[in-house]
């Protein structure tokens, strides 16, 4: 028998609970032995004497005969009985754990050959072996979510650089064949890149940074009413170029934040941006700033414009998620601004989230943070 004969051979879990059951059979056996053997019939004899029989009557003999055969018998029957069923039931459970763990555990080492799939169904043995197994298959699912993402990174930075690069390429060789010129408007192509390349160095080193916990945060006392308003300041120019009207809301009495105000407002630029780029002319967009119901302090970035269909909501703070690649990339994005926004806001201990009420009905992407 596979179980108990690795189990025992190998000093494992079967084995051991074998033998913690055996002690308990043991030790169970030799009380019911001397309780019969010894006790019960001198307790017998003292009744015999009590009801006031003769020491050496025959009847008394008689009847402590019958009495010891009578326990006798049933105890070993009793014991007989229990010794079975313990071994049943022990051999039952033994395999069974044993089963489990060595499910979780061929699971565990496919999951360390980087078969991140492996899933372990559950045991059915109660509600710990349920949760390990639970914890088990969620390490799984993270560790495969995890490769798949870094597999979709490296494609994607791959495509990021292949066309602005093919471009300078092939201007350069258009050049050299004298099929163009080096004019102001090749110049400006080549520039247009070249701007395109560093921006998308310096956006992958910002959320690597960030996410990888390496950003050091010079946190002070920010009023966040201040930073709103300081957001809108800054875009004003842009947006007026788009013809979208962009405004503060800021109610009163809303508490203090402990953030670093350059990389908080970096986040609320790239709103900003974004809602600016994505609402068409005479649209709004409002920045406010207000208490949340449970006490934290709520940013948020809401605009008229485009809205976002419910299926790309959940994607939307991945690095190099854009709804409409072509038309997003037409307009300068390489889809790490909200993945830049997220890391840095959960740097700060907060939150973001991004709600539409689908397309054409505008968007609003709120910022949670911690009240100081
Ligand atoms: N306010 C908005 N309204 C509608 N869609 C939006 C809005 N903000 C973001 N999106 C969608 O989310 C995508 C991801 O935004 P993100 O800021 O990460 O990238 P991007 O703006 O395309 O490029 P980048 O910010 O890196 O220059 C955008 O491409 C766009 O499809
Ligand atoms: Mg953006």
């Amino acid at each position: 028998m596979s179980v108990r004969g690795r189990g025992l051979a190998s000093g494992g879990l079967a084995a051991r609970l074998l033998v913690a059951i055996g002690l308990v059979m043991v030790s169970g056996i030799a009380t019911a032995w001397a309780v019969a053997v010894v006790v019960g019939p001198a307790l017998f004899h003292e009744h015999m004497i009590r009801a006031g029989l003769e020491d050496y009557d025959e009847a008394v003999l008689h009847a402590e005969e019958a009495f010891q055969a009578a326990s006798v018998l049933s105890l070993s029957l009793a014991l007989a009985a229990a010794v079975i069923a313990s071994l049943v039931v022990s051999v039952f459970l033994t395999r069974r754990v044993a089963a489990s763990l060595r499910s979780l555990s061929s699971a565990a080492s496919r999951v360390g050959n980087g078969a991140y799939g492996s899933h372990v169904p559950s045991p059915r043995m109660g509600s710990e072996f349920d949760e390990l197994v639970a914890s088990f298959n969620r390490m799984a699912d993270r560790l495969e979510e995890g490769e798949r993402l870094r597999a979709r990174l490296l494609a994607d930075v791959a495509h990021e650089v292949r066309t602005p690069v093919a471009t300078i390429a092939g201007y350069l060789e258009a050049i050299e064949d004298g099929v163009k010129v080096l004019d102001a408007s090749t110049t400006e192509v080549l520039r247009e890149q070249t701007a395109r390349l560093t921006h998308l160095s310096r956006d992958l080193a910002a959320v690597t940074q960030a996410e990888s916990g390496a950003l050091v945060l010079d946190r002070e006392r920010v009023d966040p009413g201040e930073l709103a308003m300081a957001t809108v300041q800054a875009a004003h120019g842009r947006a007026a170029e788009h013809g979208v009207t962009l405004r503060a809301d800021v109610t009163a009495g809303v508490p203090a934040v402990l953030v670093d105000r350059l990389r908080m407002a970096q986040v609320l630029d790239n709103l900003v941006a974004n809602a600016v780029r994505h609402t068409p002319t005479g649209g709004l967009v409002v920045v406010s700033a207000r208490r949340a119901p449970d006490g934290a302090v709520e940013l948020s970035v809401e605009d008229t414009g485009e809205g976002v269909a419910a299926e790309h909501l959940p994607h939307l703070f991945e690095r190099f998620y854009r709804v409409d690649t072509a038309r997003s990339r037409d307009r300068g994005g390489s889809g790490i601004g909200l993945a830049i926004c997220k890391a840095l806001t959960e740097a700060h201990g907060g939150r973001i989230r991004a709600a539409s009420g689908g397309p054409g009905q505008g968007s609003t992407f709120t910022v949670l943070l911690p009240a100081a």
